[in-house]
């Protein structure tokens, strides 16, 4: 099984280019399943029904959210509706949605989790126990779990990949949208990477226009982010399995 996890997808520069290169991708490298970071993909953050569906039209199978999960209205509404997304499973309860979600892919049942972070962050609910009962409740019930942990600290992702080794079967990190050179097995057999990278602008900050980030820095006025234009960047990882543990973890990115 191989399944494909793709960074932060930033705005419509972003979302053009997993229309117009994913389904490429997935025959290039046989890939059998594709996890995506759209909190991102909505103009001013978030992401919205009509990029959402187009996402999954282009071979996305389940959306993972973060700190913009709810920056548009959209999210809520297609994840009440059983749209496979899942949001960070420790905003309080009664949020919209759910942290995790299941899905089958070639007789394999595959968990998603996604989780938010609290270093640099707002406060939230600890991510390590809310991950951990994850993983505990629905292990039985998968062949393999997937964990989106978005998160600033690279301290904070490495420590819960850590703390869930061998229970999982691979953590990476999104939300900083640069991705990171550190991906490893553990020791216990779990795959991760600290972050995956973003899919956006490559002349930018962060997918946003440098000329905006700069006047930011520069002066202190916070000037409206706009998302850059040109050509994008596409970062990922490629995760192969062999039942519940990997057995290899590779990063991609495309210009
Ligand atoms: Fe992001
Ligand atoms: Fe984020």
């Amino acid at each position: 099984m191989k399944i494909l996890c793709i960074g932060d997808i930033v705005g419509t520069p972003g979302c053009e280019m997993i229309y117009s290169q994913l389904k490429y991708l997935i025959k290039e490298n046989d890939i059998d399943f594709v996890i995506a970071n759209g909190e991102n993909a909505a103009t001013g953050n978030g992401i919205t029904k009509e990029k959402a569906e187009k996402l999954l039209d282009s071979g996305v199978n389940v959306i993972t959210l973060g700190n913009h999960a709810f920056s548009k209205p959209d999210s809520a509404i297609l994840m009440n509706s059983g749209f496979p997304m899942v949001r960070p499973i420790n905003l309080p309860e009664g949020t919209p949605g759910k942290g995790y979600i299941i899905k089958e892919c070639n007789g394999k049942r595959i968990g998603i989790i996604n989780a938010l972070g609290r270093v640099f962050l707002n406060p939230i609910d600890s991510p390590f126990d809310a991950v951990k009962k994850c993983v505990n409740e629905i292990s039985d019930k998968t062949d393999i779990i997937i964990v989106d942990f978005h998160a600033e600290a690279t301290s904070e992702k490495a420590a819960l990949a850590w703390y869930l080794d061998g229970k999982i079967t691979a953590l990476f990190g999104t939300h900083t949208h640069v991705q990171t050179a550190d991906e490893r097995l553990l020791p216990s057999g779990s795959a991760f990477i600290s972050d995956i990278g973003m899919v956006g602008p490559y002349n930018s900050v962060l997918g946003m226009s440098k000329d905006v980030s700069i006047s930011r820095f520069v002066t202190l006025m916070n000037k409206r982010y706009a998302i850059a234009e040109g050509n994008c960047i596409l970062c990922g990882i490629i995760i192969e399995t062999e039942g519940k543990l990997p057995k290899s973890i590779s990063r991609i990115k495309i210009c």
